[in-house]
């Protein structure tokens, strides 16, 4: 079936603790849970199966923390989902062991995602992180043991306190570990969590600042031999990886705007112009899978005006041009002149194709929306 899903997203809920700057569908601890939960995720799976390809591009285990999940059940699952060109697992670096990297190795995974955040041990306490700067080291040490010829690391800048040098100490440290892909996110204060109350004021007043972060961080990157695919996303360039294109594929699949289907508490699928995400209640989730039923979800049909301005939006997250054919109502010709004249986007091929210029690239989401007619 060729217009099914070539990309799967499986939600693995449970942490150790929550950290207080998070809003993920997060569940602290509950061991006695994760078989349930595993069996719920298999359920699942059989369930919308006919909703995957056969043969599939990616599958990505995103948390929550993944390598939280007990080991057995983690094995039972990852020997329980469709084999992928991508496999991908988020990993906090406090759990990765030797013996960690090597379940996840011979269970398929080809990459794994290591949430870092920062190297700075004061900046880590910020954000209530379990691990250190060591911790971060030793995992990518273990990961390299066992093989891992795909690491990335997740850094987060703009905590409150971090200097411009506390910056570039991080992004050093991170170089040193010669990760294949990096992601550098800039602090959201997102609402209603811990981390917002103690110090949302603090990050609203240094919002101005974090343009100049965000430009540290491309030009570090990218000097060092980065390629700056995404909006937050770099990664070493194919000539420098023997060929390989180290782009995620999972997440190129929603920036291009491709089907994919999630599985477990809180996920979003979204399947020919319809977008569901299930119920981020563990209880009603496990009970209705238990019972031989779907999950409770909630449905959104996409207009095709919405599906349209959402390719805009996403792809012109990417270095790559993005192709109007079929997106050429999304868009208002007036407000490409004009953003072309100021030097922030430019067209291709006769006007069949649109990109950020660096500059534009560095004010990002603004002019995405300007764009939109
Ligand atoms: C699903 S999360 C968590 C993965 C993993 N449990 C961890 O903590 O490393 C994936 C990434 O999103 C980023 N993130 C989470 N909350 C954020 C926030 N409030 N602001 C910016 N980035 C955030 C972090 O870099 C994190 O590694
Ligand atoms: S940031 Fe990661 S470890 Fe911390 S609560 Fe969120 S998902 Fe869990």
């Amino acid at each position: 079936m060729s217009s099914a899903a070539r990309h799967l997203y499986v939600h693995l809920p449970f942490c150790a603790s929550r950290c207080g700057y998070c809003d993920f569908v997060t569940v602290v601890g509950r061991r006695g849970q994760h078989a349930a939960y595993v069996d719920g995720l298999l359920a699942e799976l059989a369930l919308e199966r006919e909703m995957l390809a056969p043969r599939l591009e990616s599958v990505f285990l995103g948390g929550g923390t993944p390598t939280f999940t007990e080991r057995a059940h983690l094995e039972r699952l990852l020997s329980g989902l469709p084999p992928a060109e991508e496999v991908t697992v988020e990993a906090n670096p406090e759990t990765v062991t030797p013996e960690l990297a090597r379940v996840l190795r011979d269970h398929g995974v080809t990459r794994v995602s290591l949430g870092a955040q920062s190297f700075e041990p004061r900046l880590l306490e910020v954000l209530d992180r379990r691990a250190g700067p060591d911790d971060v080291r030793r995992a990518v040490y273990a990961l390299r043991d066992a093989r891992f010829d795909n690491i990335s690391l997740d850094l987060i800048y703009g905590v409150p306190g971090q200097s411009a040098a506390d910056l570039e100490a991080d992004l050093s440290e991170a170089l040193a570990l010669e990760p294949e892909h990096l992601s550098c996110y800039e602090l959201e204060a997102k609402p209603g969590t811990r981390f917002s109350h103690a110090h949302g004021a603090e990050l609203a007043r240094q919002a101005d600042r974090m343009e100049t972060y965000f430009e540290r961080v491309v030009a570090r990157l990218t000097g060092a031999g980065y390629r700056w695919y995404e909006t937050a996303n770099f990664c070493r360039p194919a000539v420098l990886a023997r060929g390989r294109d180290l782009r995620s594929r999972h997440n190129l699949a929603y920036w291009r705007g491709q089907d994919y289907l999630g599985l477990g508490i809180g996920a979003v699928s979204t399947i020919r112009g319809r977008r569901w995400r299930t119920t981020p209640k563990l209880g009603g989730y496990l009970s209705a899978l238990a019972a031989g039923g779907r999950p409770p979800c909630e449905v959104e049909e996409l207009p095709a005006q919405v599906r349209r301005s959402e390719r805009v939006l996403l792809g012109l997250r990417l270095d790559e041009p993005l192709l109007l054919e079929g997106l050429e109502e999304a868009v208002d010709p007036a407000a490409v002149d004009r953003l072309r004249r100021l030097g922030l986007v430019e067209s291709g091929d006769g006007g069949a194709q649109l990109a950020l210029t660096e500059h534009g690239r560095f004010l990002g989401g603004g002019v995405t929306a300007d764009l939109l007619a």
